[in-house]
């Protein structure tokens, strides 16, 4: 496109007034078509702002100034609200969440995906809208992260911080004393843990350098028992210097009877070790989603928020509506758990899954809880879905945020199951796969299912049955 073909200039500031939010949290506004995202900011409001990047269909801009504030705004209940990056929304009472989460879901399946006749149902709420996740992953820095008012104090430690990264940033963290998206009793363990580790110097990892013991600290609750898993990740072993923390843990907090020690010495910042050492209690803590048990340890993945996904894997089984009779594939099945669901009301149940070790948790969760109609496909299905026939019956679909490579939606329209349910965390990539599916499927119903106040992020479930008699 040519300079003047753009709607605004690069580097230029604007007064837009901001229509409504986008699905990644960013305001929308727009300067005669052209659409401009706005970070940090809310509907109705009025703000200067800097355009950055352009693209053909839209600007992204940096906000300067709100010159006229959003009716919907509140008082954020978080101290970190607006440095910390994890809820960017905490800012909108929660029914303005859930009213937004709807627009949006709306907005994707109707324009994005050009299925506008379609409703969408109201979002099924989270009952609990703080602390209701059952897993926090916090991180030590060497380099603190400095909020405004602590820029002067001499008192600080500038080179010790464990808590949330600041968007931006990758190397500094932002030092946490209690985060809302988690009990208070695990709020209450990483001061502990916090304390411990300055007063005994455990030196934090630096992200940057490379150097250094302490790098995270992951805390699991389960909502069934209460139960506590405490996971400090460091660069190299040490057992003996994390023994006396350990102790004091389980000594201090009934409800942690799992420490554990994973270390990773590789330069990849993720908290998952190549080892792991079991310093306290037992090397996993359960929990429970419906009928089911699951053995959770310090590397399994597992769903954040317990209560939630119960609610989204019912709405999944009442669209599957199974019989007994079914066959049914459970693509991008992780650990197995809707197809452990599913597994109850269909004759077999085939679920398909890249990550080795998520099959190998699959297999199992199913073998503890004596299922022995499903059975699990590792590799990429791109290719493994070919390998299988015949086809499902009903086939149920759970994929990462990208979606599902278009193949795959082509080929599951050449297989033509009777049914699908297509569980999806994100709008964008879910229209644009109803796009390709409606051309041999009518779109019954479409669900959203809140898994996470104070965010943007909106889990939503789709019913659709192939058109009279095609198969
Ligand atoms: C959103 S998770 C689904 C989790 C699971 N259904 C549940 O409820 O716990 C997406 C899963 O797809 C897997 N995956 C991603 N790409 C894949 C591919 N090309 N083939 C098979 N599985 C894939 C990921 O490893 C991940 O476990």
């Amino acid at each position: 496109m040519n300079e003047s073909k753009y709607p605004v200039k690069r580097g230029k500031e604007y007064v837009l007034k901001i229509e409504k939010l986008a699905f990644g949290g960013a305001g929308v506004a727009r300067v005669d078509q052209y659409v401009v995202f706005v970070k940090g900011t809310l509907p109705e409001s009025v703000v200067r702002v800097k355009i950055g990047r352009r693209k053909k269909n839209y600007a992204e801009a940096r906000l300067i100034e709100v010159l006229e504030p959003s009716p919907q705004e509140q008082e954020a209940p978080c101290p970190y609200f607006g440095w910390c990056g994890g809820c960017t929304w905490q800012n909108l009472s929660y029914r303005d969440q859930l009213k937004h989460k709807q627009a949006i879901v709306e907005e994707s399946i109707h324009h994005l995906g050009g299925l506008s006749h379609i409703d969408v149902l109201p979002v099924i709420p989270s009952e609990q809208i703080f602390a209701y996740r059952n897993k926090m992953e916090f991180s030590f820095s060497d380099r603190r992260w400095l909020l405004p008012e602590e820029m002067d104090s001499d008192t600080i430690d500038r080179k010790f911080a464990l808590g949330l990264h600041v968007p931006g940033t990758f190397d500094k963290i932002l030092h946490i004393d209690r985060c809302l998206l988690q009990s208070e009793t695990a709020n209450d363990i990483l001061q502990t843990v916090s304390a411990y580790c300055r007063q005994e110097g455990l030196e934090p990892y630096g992200i940057r350098s490379h150097q250094g013991f302490l790098r995270f600290l992951v805390i699991r609750q389960s909502a069934d028992t209460g139960q506590i898993m405490v996971n400090i990740v460091t660069g190299f072993e040490d057992t003996k210097r994390l023994l006396p923390l350990a102790k004091k843990l389980t000594e201090t907090f009934p409800q942690v009877t799992s420490v554990v020690n994973n270390i990773n010495t590789r330069l990849a910042q993720i908290a998952t070790g190549e080892k792991e050492v079991l310093l306290a209690g037992q090397s996993f803590i359960q929990d429970r989603i419906g009928p089911f048990v699951f053995n959770i340890s310090a590397n399994s993945f597992f769903q954040t928020n317990t209560a939630q996904a119960e609610k989204l894997y019912d709405k999944v089984m009442e669209f599957a509506a199974l019989e007994g009779r079914e066959v049914v594939w459970d693509l991008y099945s992780g650990t197995g758990t809707i197809s452990l669901f599913l597994a109850r009301k269909a004759k077999e149940v085939i679920g398909f899954e890249i990550a080795d070790s998520a099959v190998e948790d699959a297999l199992q969760n199913a073998r503890d809880h004596q299922i022995t109609n499903v059975r699990f496909v590792g590799g990429d299905l791109i290719q493994q879905l070919h390998q299988i026939s015949p086809g499902p019956d009903v086939l149920v679909t759970d994929p990462p945020r990208a979606g599902m490579h278009e193949q795959v939606v082509r080929y599951i329209n050449e297989l033509a199951p009777g049914r699908i349910v297509y569980v999806s965390c994100n709008p964008t990539t879910l229209a644009r796969d109803l796009a390709i599916l409606s051309r041999r499927y009518d779109i019954e119903k479409i669900q959203p299912v809140d898994m996470f106040p104070q965010t943007y992020h909106i889990e939503t479930v789709v019913q659709l049955h192939l058109r009279g008699g095609e198969r």
